[in-house]
């Protein structure tokens, strides 16, 4: 079995690692059940620094390379907490070729950590892709900004690309990018969004059990 987790980095935040741990030990335990493939996004960090590199480029691909260091450092800090293999996939070939669960972080430029998330769940043909944010699901709009907004329990894929159609720019805040939509699409991917915050709904979705968030329909 091949379960592909995209982490959100908020679901990391390296102040709490009381969280990162109880998060490490669901993780570590559904390891010896399954193959995880865990992505890393890269939170509040990767933004704090895009934000400030901005002053000094117009360069959307400068700013992605920075974000994607703060996905792999995302990365490094939970294998070292799961006591994972340090050899951080730099590429999706490089993954796909992996023996025993892994995490990484990002790859390439023009994309979020969902995107790379769905290419290994198409490339792996894996069971399931679980999109661990930090909402409960996806909603009409970002519920943050907006409290009237109403959660899917399901929502089709077509649906969800009219919802995420936005222009790509570095540290881009969508609940699932438009790359990683047409990737579920085209792989027709077992696709589910979920607050990796709720280890219960997390712990459920992994092992394919019902679940607080939203399922893809594709
Ligand atoms: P993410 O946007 O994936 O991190 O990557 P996140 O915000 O923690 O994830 P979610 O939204 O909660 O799921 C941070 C930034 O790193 C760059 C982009 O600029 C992105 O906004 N990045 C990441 C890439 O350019 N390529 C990648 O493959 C991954």
């Amino acid at each position: 079995m091949k379960v592909v987790i995209s982490l959100g980095g908020s679901i990391l935040p390296p102040e709490d690692v009381t969280f990162i741990q109880n998060v490490s030990s669901l993780l570590k335990k559904a390891s010896k059940d399954m193959t995880l493939y865990i992505v890393t996004g890269g939170g509040k960090f990767a933004r704090i620094y895009i934000n400030a590199a901005r002053y000094f480029t117009h360069s959307e691909k400068k700013l992605d390379r920075i974000g994607i260091l703060a996905t792999k450092m995302n990365a490094l800090l939970l294998a070292t907490a799961l006591d994972f293999s340090y050899q951080i996939p730099s590429t999706i070939d490089k993954a796909v070729k992996a023996t025993t669960s892994i995490v990484m972080g990002g790859t390439i430029p023009g994309q979020s950590t969902d995107a790379v998330g769905a290419t290994l769940a198409l490339r792996l043909n894996a069971d399931r892709f679980i999109i661990a944010t930090d909402v409960n699901g996806v909603y009409t709009d970002d519920p943050k900004i907006y409290p009237e907004a109403k959660k899917y329990d399901s929502i089709h894929i077509n649906e969800l690309i009219k919802l995420c159609n936005k222009k790509w720019h570095a540290g881009l805040n969508v609940i699932i990018d438009k790359k990683a939509c047409k990737i579920i699409k085209k792989g027709n991917i077992k696709t589910r969004v979920l607050n990796g915050k709720d280890l219960k709904s997390l712990e459920n979705a992994l092992y394919d059990q019902k679940f607080d968030g939203t399922i893809i329909e594709v």
